[in-house]
């Protein structure tokens, strides 16, 4: 299929809960990243990132399990165990600026090392079969999410280089470097490189908010076949939906009331079933009302009180005052 959209990792936002309702209310997304699992030398997953990866609660055909790491060792064991749950598809975090990550060398913080990348993908791509053989899977394929370096957007270069000996099944490029965090402007020109010397199909994720800025990267970039999108689409969930079914914003600036109100509950209902106490269920939800303003024009007040509730009552009136 042509011009797909898939959904970016957020860590603390698109977990499987919100994936799979997301999906259930809205769709038009044909891959769903999952946050960053981090396997390390225990050679275990984490109750919460088995969450993320367990076939009953994720449909695994769409979804993209993603591994930050500079550890061979831990990415195959993690990529063996992942395979054999039957994904067909493991990304690799070369993209995460959070100063904790990037101070352990992870994430941006590693395109600093070009060598050191390159050694890691040596060691993946080399041990992948094996791993996967001894668990009984089929060999997934290898994607990657970057950024462009870590200090300077000429990093990017010779990553870009590196990448290239590799048999990468899609690159994602956010065109910013570690530094620019998620403020800065993007670079689009360093993704115009990429489109000339990439070896591995290009996806372009960065500050796609609108249909108009889905259509606009597909016509500058004829060559990619999907984007990613991240915030634009928490803010939106209608976006990806509506473009999949070829409508054009000018039609339909409007959301759904109704549908958001099942999506919204049925997203309250499962955080309030699997967290316990009030407060983990409203820190959650109020995660989401970081990125609900735009359909709420005018309400900021009563968003501004959401946001400050402290019981679930107290959140729930609010909800039904604002819907
Ligand atoms: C709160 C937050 C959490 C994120 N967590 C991850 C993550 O776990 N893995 C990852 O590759 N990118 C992560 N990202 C980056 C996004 O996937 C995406 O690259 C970024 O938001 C830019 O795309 P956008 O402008 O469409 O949002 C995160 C971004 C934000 C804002």
């Amino acid at each position: 299929m042509k011009n797909k959209i898939y959904l970016a990792p957020l860590e603390g936002v698109t977990d499987s809960i919100y994936r799979r309702t997301f999906e259930k209310y809205y769709g038009g997304v044909v891959k769903y990243f999952t946050p960053f699992l981090s396997p390390n030398s225990t050679y275990k997953f984490t109750t919460r990132e088995f969450k993320e990866i367990d076939p009953e609660k994720n449909d695994v055909r769409i979804t993209v399990p993603q591994l930050l790491t500079n550890n061979s060792q831990h990415f195959l064991w993690a990529a063996g165990q992942i395979a054999a749950l039957g994904y067909k598809e493991i990304n690799f975090n070369l993209g995460c600026p959070s100063g904790t990550v990037v101070a352990k060398k992870k994430g941006s913080g590693l395109l600093y090392y070009p060598e050191e990348v390159n050694k890691l993908l040596y060691e993946v791509f080399s041990g992948l079969e094996k791993v996967c053989t001894e668990n009984g899977a089929k060999v997934p394929e290898i994607s990657i999410k970057t950024r462009l370096g870590k200090e300077k957007p000429e990093e990017f270069y010779e990553i870009l280089d590196i990448y290239n000996e590799y048999p990468i099944s899609e690159l994602t490029i956010h065109p910013r470097i570690q530094s620019d965090f998620y403020r800065e402007p993007i670079k689009p020109e360093f993704f115009d490189y990429a489109v000339t010397h990439s070896k591995a199909p290009l996806v372009f994720n960065g500050e796609i908010k609108t249909i108009k800025d889905i259509e606009n990267t597909f016509s500058i970039y004829p060559v990619i076949d999907a984007v990613m999108i991240g915030r634009g689409l928490i803010e939106n969930p209608e976006l990806a939906m509506k473009y999949s079914k070829g409508i054009s914003e000018d039609l339909s600036t409007e959301i759904d009331i109704e549908r958001f109100k099942k999506f919204h509950n049925e997203l309250l209902e499962q955080y309030i079933e699997i967290l316990s106490g009030e407060k983990p269920v409203l820190h959650r939800l109020k995660e989401f009302w970081g990125y609900w303003q735009q359909p709420f024009a005018g309400q900021e007040k009563t968003i501004k009180k959401i946001r400050k509730s402290n019981k679930i009552s107290e959140y729930k009136a609010l909800f039904e005052e604002l819907v």
